[in-house]
């Protein structure tokens, strides 16, 4: 079994997909930067233990990746999913985890990074978006791509449609490609 922990800021709807269809990994810990984060009531309906390490109490990046990194010495942890984690992950963490942080984002990469990818494919009438999961580099939604599911936006869909359908093939894609990266198929 691969020790894998989840990153996220927010809802968590993407950490609630990796645990519940975690085959070949365990999540065994969640960690969230906000105090008030939903992923925090989810980790807990699901009894996963979860650690809110809060930014503002660490002078740097460093300090405050270290006190990350030692709580995932603490579950031995070889991979990292961020699920909706809104920092840039720095130095500390990517050395100890060189090619081994995931991350997932709602468009196809690189067409739309940012926060807002799945509006800003909406508004320019694009008509295929997705969700792309890659290995994070230094850059932000830069890094090597290893899955990448498209989505075609039909005419008159909704914004909300195209959400709700994006996140339904995000919950799929980031467990799949965890699993085919632990056994070797990619
Ligand atoms: C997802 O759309 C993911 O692609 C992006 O942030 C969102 C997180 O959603 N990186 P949730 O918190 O997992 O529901």
């Amino acid at each position: 079994m691969v020790n894998v922990a989840v990153f996220a800021s927010g809802n968590g709807s993407n950490f609630e997909a990796l645990v519940r269809r975690a085959k070949l990994y365990e999540v065994r810990c969640l960690i969230v930067d906000q105090e008030n984060a939903y992923a925090i009531t989810r980790a807990k309906n699901l009894n996963i233990p979860y650690y809110f390490i809060d930014r503002d109490q660490y002078q740097s990046r460093k300090d405050y990746e270290s006190a990350i990194l030692k709580i995932l010495d603490s579950y031995q942890i070889e991979w990292i999913a961020l699920a909706g984690y809104m920092r840039i992950v720095g130095q500390t963490l990517m050395k100890a985890y060189p090619n081994h942080i995931l991350n997932i984002h709602p468009s196809l990469l690189p067409l739309f990074p940012g926060k807002q990818a799945i509006l800003d494919a909406y508004e320019n009438q694009v008509k295929l978006t997705g969700v792309t999961v890659f290995i994070i580099d230094e850059g932000i939604d830069t890094g090597k791509i290893v899955a990448q599911e498209a989505i075609t936006i039909k005419e008159n869909m909704k914004l909300e449609d195209l959400e709700n359908q994006i996140h339904q093939v995000e919950h799929e894609i980031f467990s799949n490609t965890l699993h085919d990266l632990i056994g070797g198929k990619i």
